[in-house]
């Protein structure tokens, strides 16, 4: 069975105290709780270590944003997968939109730093996405499709059983302009049907596909509500305990 999963990311957000701060409320928010979905916070490199150890990692799960797409060596400034597994963290947030278009991040190399992450006993959560040209030229399915089959189609069926993937059209990142639910379900399942058809529907079936853009505590409930959203990768509404709590108990 498929997990639901609410996935802030911070992005470049909070110096260490701040972040220390809000990852240690989110902790005391969750605590008597009991909710229906695992929680990852996805958070800067250099706050790793010491978030993943003020906090009980079983209970909220901790994300890097990157990681490098070589093993080890001269590569000044690169943060290794081996070195975030290292810290406590268990998950890395692989290909998002601002990587690809700020960082020129490409298929390629976006494949290395997954084999990387799985090697290193990390979980990707792998996103995917059309720009809005895209969209309104009816690439979208296209896009996406090409996205997941260049770098990860040649996982073997074990590893591929590892990832989350994340569904961000790039035009409601950070925008205000939210997927309807009829777009994010139309593609969820259209994503789950390209799974299927590479790993079979058990696999299919078993993969949780988050939905990211804009996701906030009004839209959450109707976004998950739909049968192929498995949770949300939240940007914005992820750096409040009192905007990220209300997403977390939508499901
Ligand atoms: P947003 O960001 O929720 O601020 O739109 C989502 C993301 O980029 O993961």
């Amino acid at each position: 069975m498929r997990k639901n999963i609410v996935a802030g990311n911070w992005k470049m957000n909070k110096n260490l105290q701040e972040g220390l701060e809000l990852a240690k409320s989110l902790h005391e928010a969750l605590k008597d709780k009991t909710v229906n979905c695992d929680v990852v916070i996805g958070v800067p490199f250099i706050h790793l270590a010491s978030v993943a150890s003020s906090i009980d990692t079983t209970k909220i799960g901790v994300a890097a944003q990157n990681c490098a797409d070589k093993a080890s060596g001269a590569f000044t400034g690169e943060v290794s997968a081996e070195m975030v597994a290292s810290t406590g963290a268990g998950y890395v947030i692989l290909g998002h939109s601002e990587r690809r278009a700020y960082y020129h991040e490409t298929p390629e190399i976006l494949k290395e730093k997954v084999k990387l992450a799985l090697t290193n006993g990390l979980t990707p959560i792998f996103c995917i996405g059309e720009v809005l040209e895209e969209r309104e030229s009816e690439k979208h399915f296209d896009v996406v499709k090409s996205q997941i089959e260049t770098s990860l189609f040649e996982l073997s069926p074990e590893d591929f059983s590892k990832i989350v993937l994340a569904y961000e059209p790039v035009w409601a990142i950070g925008t205000g302009k939210t997927a309807t639910a009829a777009q994010a379900q139309e593609m969820h399942a259209f994503i789950r049907e390209t799974l299927a058809g590479k790993y079979g529907r058990e696999m299919a079936d078993d993969t949780s596909i988050l939905y990211g853009g804009s996701a906030n505590a009004s839209n959450a409930k109707e976004l998950f509500s739909n049968p192929d959203v498995d949770g949300g990768l939240i940007g914005g509404a992820s750096l409040g305990v009192d905007k990220f709590m209300p997403i977390i108990e939508a499901f």
